[in-house]
């Protein structure tokens, strides 16, 4: 039996859980700081930093008692290390390093990509739950990431492509800031959508032929020429129909150069993770085909939490990874720099 607290701080959320045998969840622990950040239109640095130190000891204690554990008892403490603010992820870091230090208990340093993929492999208490078969073609789309990932087994990542520019996520948020709709811009959107007409503005799919990499800036573009027109020739601004389009597009890109990658790679699984694939729009896109099993996670599990950053430290901690408290925080590291081969 193995059991890992995870610790996340990379953003704005503080969070810790407790992970039984990489499938049960003991705790699940997550302090969001969003509304914190509502009044910049943004997550600030600095204030996110400040709140991860008055909240952290609180969070892991939380996941520890609801856990029904003692440090000692745990057999690794799996903690982000990056990509991340630098002063967000110190703090988790730190917490980490401190209980290691005093108990025992091994260190797992995770990629946070890593932690967002391995969200896939949570069952919860979903009795129609499969584990992703390898390959796995996976489409990691958050607030700072569009990634297609080729896995050909655990902990094994071939990067085909990623965003040239914006992020799925960042590109949500942006439009969303055009558009005077309150941040965080994915589910603002995502609410007006729903009252929207996606056909009423063609707006430009990049498909970048040849590659496997997304572009989002040329749709940003797009949606605010579109907004300055229609200022400028005094008809009115549906913010449903323009939230609609948008998403149908950013959707349709997402959704048909995936599979085109499961298709060239044999791909037996698709899995879609972080923030953006809490969106109803994706999810029914990639649900309603039937070309490949697709796995995305339940809506909580989407944003950031620590219970993805425990079950990758389940795999890692099974296949012999360790980490001492020489470890620092990485900021920009890449996903690819894990791949065990
Ligand atoms: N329903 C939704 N539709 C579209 N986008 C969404 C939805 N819910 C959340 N998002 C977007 O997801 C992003 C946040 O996701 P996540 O928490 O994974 O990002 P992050 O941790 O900040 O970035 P990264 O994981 O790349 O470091 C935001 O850009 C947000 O707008
Ligand atoms: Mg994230």
């Amino acid at each position: 039996m193995t059991r890992v607290l995870g610790i996340e701080t990379s953003c704005d959320e503080t969070a810790a859980a407790v992970l039984e045998d990489g499938t049960q969840v003991l705790s699940d622990v997550v302090a969001s700081q969003a509304d914190l950040h509502a009044r910049y239109g943004g997550v600030f640095p600095e204030v996110a930093s400040r709140e991860h130190i008055k909240t952290i000891y609180a969070v892991v204690d939380q996941a520890i008692k609801d856990a029904h554990l003692s440090i000692p008892e745990l057999d690794a403490i799996a903690v982000t290390r990056g990509p991340g603010l630098a002063g967000s992820l110190v703090v988790g870091m730190n917490m980490a390093k401190g209980l290691s230090l005093a108990s025992g208990v091994p260190l797992v340093g995770i990629n946070h990509l890593e932690g967002h993929l391995y969200s896939a492999w949570i069952p919860q208490e979903n009795p129609e739950y499969r584990e992703p078969q390898f390959p796995v073609i996976a489409l990691i789309v958050s607030g700072g990431h569009s990634s297609l990932i080729l896995m050909q087994d655990h902990l094994t990542y071939t990067q085909l492509g990623r965003t040239l520019d914006d992020a799925a996520g960042e590109a949500f948020d942006k439009v969303a800031r055009l558009l005077n709709l309150p941040y965080p811009g994915g589910p603002s959107i995502q609410k007006a959508a729903e009252n929207g007409n996606g056909q009423a503005f063609q707006f430009p799919r990049a498909w970048l032929e040849g590659s496997w990499d997304f572009s989002f800036s040329g749709l940003k573009t797009a949606v605010l020429r579109t907004l300055q027109e229609l200022h400028a020739d005094g008809r009115p601004v549906l913010v449903e129909n323009l939230a609609a389009s948008f998403q149908a597009a950013v959707v349709d890109v997402l959704c048909q150069k995936t599979l085109a990658a499961a298709r060239q790679f044999h791909a037996c699984s698709i899995v879609v993770a972080g923030g953006v694939s809490a969106n109803r729009a994706l999810r029914k896109a990639f649900l309603d085909q039937k070309e490949f099993p697709v796995h995305i996670p339940p809506l909580k599990l989407c944003t950031d939490n620590a219970v993805m950053i425990a079950t990758a430290g389940h795999y890692r901690f099974l296949h012999g990874f360790r980490d001492d408290l020489s470890m620092d925080v990485l900021p920009n590291w890449p996903l690819v720099s894990m791949s065990q081969k």
